[in-house]
């Protein structure tokens, strides 16, 4: 801290990202990224786009990728929002839809960097409880809120809510912006993307960084109501004019038309995300009913940072949240290859026969 750091530097709490090793580790499962690399066709495509007119700026409306996301689900392009990583894309949706004289919820277990942009732009909110479960209870958030937001599945927990009872909480909250974070929804769920043709009070982010194999490339979106999406353009204009570059927008593009690809790789997750909770079940270690690339588990009479070590130690390296007690002693351990799942599964044996 100096003298000429400004309030908001001196106070803010940042986020704190998974660890990116500068050495190869044998067996990464911390950031849930994908263990199958970008299909062949994104790779050819960003060796394209490495040509000349890269001098030139990019698309500021990233036009071609949002008329792919467009066409991919059915919606207008004017309903599409590009951003450079999800994470872009909320930070401006908390500027261009909040303000410190309104109240957000999010829940107590979600995603970490909704707290730390609430507090970036100074927005009150109130952190629910899940329940006991780990599941989400909507009828315990306040009526008259500015703002609901929440992953689904839902992060580190992985629980998933079907849009049914999603779209009961848009129908009862018609004042209430409702934020799903859908960065997890491609290993097997039902998006509510559609529903954004039918409530205006509904915004999807999503991004390309898990289930498309392209997080070095920081690419994520938003879709919703028209107005929506004009507001968040308000705001990434009056910011940077070119989030996503040439490159980006060249693999986004090839990223939806290899969608077959895609769902091959994706269908290998699950698959091995399934066989990976069943072990666990027979182990007779608690683990929630994940939906996502990645599983949550706790191992008995074992810390959550002790167990984070004792994998580290075997060459794993994994995530725990200690800074938040309701889930201090669980572990997120991302879906790997088949070789890496059964090296997790040894690791597990060796530290519980401890
Ligand atoms: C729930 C959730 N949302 C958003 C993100 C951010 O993704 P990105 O900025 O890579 O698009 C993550 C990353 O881990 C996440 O877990």
């Amino acid at each position: 801290m100096n003298r000429f750091w400004s309030n908001i530097a001196r106070e803010i709490t940042p986020y704190v990202p998974g660890e990116q090793p500068r050495d190869k580790v044998r067996i990464k499962l911390n950031t849930n990224e994908n263990p199958y690399p970008p299909s062949p066709g994104v790779i050819e495509c960003l060796k394209e786009a490495a040509n000349e007119d890269i001098r030139l700026y990019p698309d500021t409306e990233s036009r071609a990728f949002c008329e792919t996301v467009a066409r991919y689900y059915g919606l207008s392009p004017r309903q599409v929002f590009p951003g450079n990583g999800s994470d872009e894309v909320l930070a401006f949706l908390f500027q261009a839809f909040f303000s410190p004289h309104n109240l957000v919820a999010f829940p107590d277990v979600t995603y970490s960097f909704y707290p730390v942009y609430a507090n970036l732009y100074r927005i009150p909110y109130r952190e629910i409880p899940l329940r006991e479960d780990f599941t989400i209870d909507f009828s315990a958030y306040p009526q008259g809120l500015k703002g609901i937001l929440f992953a689904n599945p839902n992060a580190p927990t992985g629980i998933y809510i079907p849009p049914e009872e999603i779209e009961c909480l848009l129908k009862s909250r018609p004042d209430t912006l409702i934020v799903v974070d859908e960065a997890y929804v491609d290993f097997g769920n039902e998006s509510v993307v559609p529903l954004v043709n039918r409530y205006d009070n509904l915004l999807v982010v999503q991004t390309l960084s898990k289930s498309r194999s392209l997080a070095g490339m920081r690419i994520g979106l938003a879709m919703g109501h028209p107005q929506l999406i004009e507001a968040l353009n308000r705001i990434k204009n009056s910011f940077n004019s070119y989030t996503m570059d040439r490159l980006a927008q060249a693999a986004a593009v090839r990223a939806y038309e290899d969608d077959g690809y895609y769902r091959e790789i994706n269908s290998k997750i699950i698959r091995e995300r399934e066989s990976f909770k069943k072990t666990l079940g027979e182990m007779g270690i608690p683990c929630t009913d994940s939906k996502s690339n990645f599983v949550f588990i706790t191992l008995p009479g074992i810390k959550g940072p002790d167990a984070l070590n004792l994998f580290r130690e075997q060459g794993i390296l994994v995530r725990n949240f200690a800074k938040i007690p309701r889930i201090a002693d669980w572990l997120r351990i991302t879906i790997g290859t088949k070789d890496d799942m059964v090296r997790v599964v040894e690791a597990i044996k060796k530290i519980v026969e401890r």
